[in-house]
């Protein structure tokens, strides 16, 4: 069964790295014209309101996306992840927040292809009322750890995977390494994008290490640590993103980016970052 809805989270610290990165190898990917495709392992409702019952319980979207909304002294690609946000709420006000495939709609083009895998059937339907019908788009009700085999290596053999899972319980984190490693033996000069929690739990902390021996070819790992987790040990203390052959630009981009966060998403004096990466 399950449990996890991402509209609780929408447009919380985790989001606004998470969507910082894929902005930048969007944008990237962009410089040339040739198509390519995006694959959404876990993608969603594709766009959350941030006025309704699930994003108000815990208000999480007012330590991340809020609190660079009204900012003006913002990093370009800080800037830039902010812009598309706005773009995704013409009158102005923050009252909703733009999932992966709503990021995925605003920055694609015309000659792109967009696949999107949600297994929860109300997101699942959600997703497809608002995307099921772009053209370039197509969106599955199955596993998407399973339906990444089916679509990679594009014709084009251009292409990005972002891997998003719930990690609700311990399974994610093995399918998470076991399906890299197939689907990057088939397509090796894939972009593949990992996000992972910050939790107390000895997967997540493994996670990025095994994941480095995933990629031969090169990798970035980037992490904010926001805030301490509570007394039992529970809670997001912050999240990273790893990415299997980043473009060469990311590191620089993000350079600039992490300190940035830290300083403004931090919730505590010992909030953090790491960046770090090896080149093929
Ligand atoms: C963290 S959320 C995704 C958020 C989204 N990528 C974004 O950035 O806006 C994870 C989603 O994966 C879905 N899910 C869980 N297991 C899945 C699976 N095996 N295949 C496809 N979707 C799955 C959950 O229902 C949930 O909506």
């Amino acid at each position: 069964m399950l449990a996890y809805r991402h509209a609780f989270h929408a447009g919380n610290h985790a989001d606004v790295l998470k969507h910082t990165v894929l902005t930048r190898v969007l944008r990237y990917l962009n410089q040339k014209d040739k198509t390519y495709r995006l694959v959404d392992t876990h993608a969603g409702a594709g766009g959350y309101s941030l006025e309704g019952q699930h994003a108000q319980k815990k208000g999480e979207f007012e330590h991340g996306i809020a609190c660079l909304w009204g900012r003006h002294d913002l990093p370009e690609p800080l800037a830039d992840y902010v812009a598309q946000v706005r773009r995704f709420n013409p009158d102005g006000r923050l009252a909703q927040y733009p999932g992966s495939p709503a990021f995925a709609q605003l920055l694609l083009r015309p000659q792109d292809q967009l696949r999107l895998f949600e297994l929860h059937p109300t997101d699942h339907r959600i997703l497809a009322s608002y995307l099921g019908e772009l053209k370039g788009a197509e969106v599955y009700d199955t596993d998407g750890f399973d339906g990444l085999k089916g679509q990679v290596p594009p014709s084009s053999r251009r292409g990005v995977v972002l891997i998003d899972p719930s990690y609700e319980g311990h399974a994610d984190y093995g399918r998470v390494i076991a399906t890299l490693r197939d689907t990057i033996e088939r397509f090796a000069e894939g972009v593949y994008l990992v996000w992972y929690p910050q939790v107390s739990k000895l997967e997540a902390a493994q996670l990025p290490k095994r994941l480095e021996a995933l990629a031969p070819k090169g990798w970035l790992h980037a992490r904010i640590t926001v805030q301490q987790p509570d007394r039992q040990g529970f809670g997001l203390a912050g999240s990273g993103m790893f990415v299997v052959n980043p473009p060469y630009t990311l590191h620089d981009e993000l350079a600039g980016v992490l300190p940035y966060l830290t300083e403004v998403l931090g919730q505590y004096d010992g909030a953090n970052y790491l960046l770090e990466q090896r080149t093929g």
